[in-house]
């Protein structure tokens, strides 16, 4: 008899195991994923070996993750289905910015900066001016927006990944000005590999596959009444963009960081939040 299927007496048997979830979405969640999880195992005849191979795989990016280092977010990363759950959750409105990954990255609490500040603190690159507009999709510029800004250095690392630092290196929080402006100074980013000496790059060393991101810069922009974008901004030209290991590059965030005689780059990116949705008034109805 073949196996798997919906039909499959044990696939059927598994779903009803759940039928009295303690919610019809979780029922849905978890009927949906025994159906496809056997479809799959049917699919590629898994051999036990195999079977195995993947329980170890998983076994290790649990060994692996901490504090600092999220292997599991890292897979779904590299699979892409991290950006189908945003693609899902963040319907970009006619318009708007749009969004990409978070990454791992990102630190809560980094320090705070005025506009024209240089947020590199040390960090070694080429300098890069970074001037940025935060909008409405009428145009209308949002002032006192929080721009959450954190990048990897010259050599491709975030601050977080040296071991001997003390403070924050070219990431921070500043604020957009009642034009709606924000500018500072940092380092012109470079193109750098996801954390690959874990399972997550064995697997992309197995499948012939690049860990490299091209080069950007990160933002995370939240202002009253508007929801938050987590987005970057790519450099124009970078030999990544099509490649990037994370599957995070629009093309609508793509962007010169224009280099002048002087060696110095600069950057200029217009960021559009869309509204919140009204809430809705309930019981009011007469
Ligand atoms: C990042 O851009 O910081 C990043 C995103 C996903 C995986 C690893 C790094
Ligand atoms: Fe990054």
């Amino acid at each position: 008899m073949t196996r798997g299927g919906s039909a499959d007496p044990l696939t059927q048997a598994v779903r009803a195991s759940f039928e009295n979830a303690e919610s019809k979405r979780l029922r849905l969640v978890l009927d949906s994923l025994v159906r496809h999880l056997h479809g799959f195992i049917t699919d590629v005849g898994i051999s036990e070996d195999e079977w195995l191979c993947g329980i170890e795989f998983l076994t290790e990016a649990g060994h692996i993750t901490d504090e600092q280092r999220q292997e599991f977010v890292l897979l779904s990363d590299v699979l892409g289905a991290s950006m189908l759950v945003i693609g899902l959750n963040h319907r970009a409105e006619a318009g708007t910015t749009e969004s990409t990954v978070f990454g791992p990255f990102f630190v809560e609490g980094a320090p705070r900066f005025e506009n024209g500040d240089d947020i590199a603190n040390g960090a070694p690159g080429e300098t890069c001016v970074v001037k940025g507009r935060v909008l409405s999709t009428g145009g209308e510029p949002i002032s006192g927006s929080r721009i959450d800004v954190w990048q990897a250095d010259d050599a491709g690392r975030y601050d977080v990944q040296y071991d001997d630092l003390g403070d924050a290196r070219a990431r921070g929080h500043l604020f957009s000005s009642s034009e709606g402006l924000f500018w500072f100074r940092t380092v012109r980013p470079t193109p750098y590999a996801i954390p690959a000496d874990g399972p997550v790059g064995r697997l992309l060393r197995a499948a012939g596959r690049s860990p490299m991101r091209p080069a950007h810069i990160h933002f995370r922009i939240a202002a009253d009444g508007y929801e938050t974008l987590t987005t970057h901004v790519f450099a124009a030209g970078d030999p990544y963009l099509d490649t990037d290991a994370v599957f995070g590059v629009k093309e609508s965030l793509v962007a010169p960081f224009v280099r002048s005689a002087g060696g110095q780059s600069a950057l200029e990116y217009e960021f559009v939040l869309a509204r919140k949705p009204a809430l809705a008034i309930s019981g009011s109805a007469p």
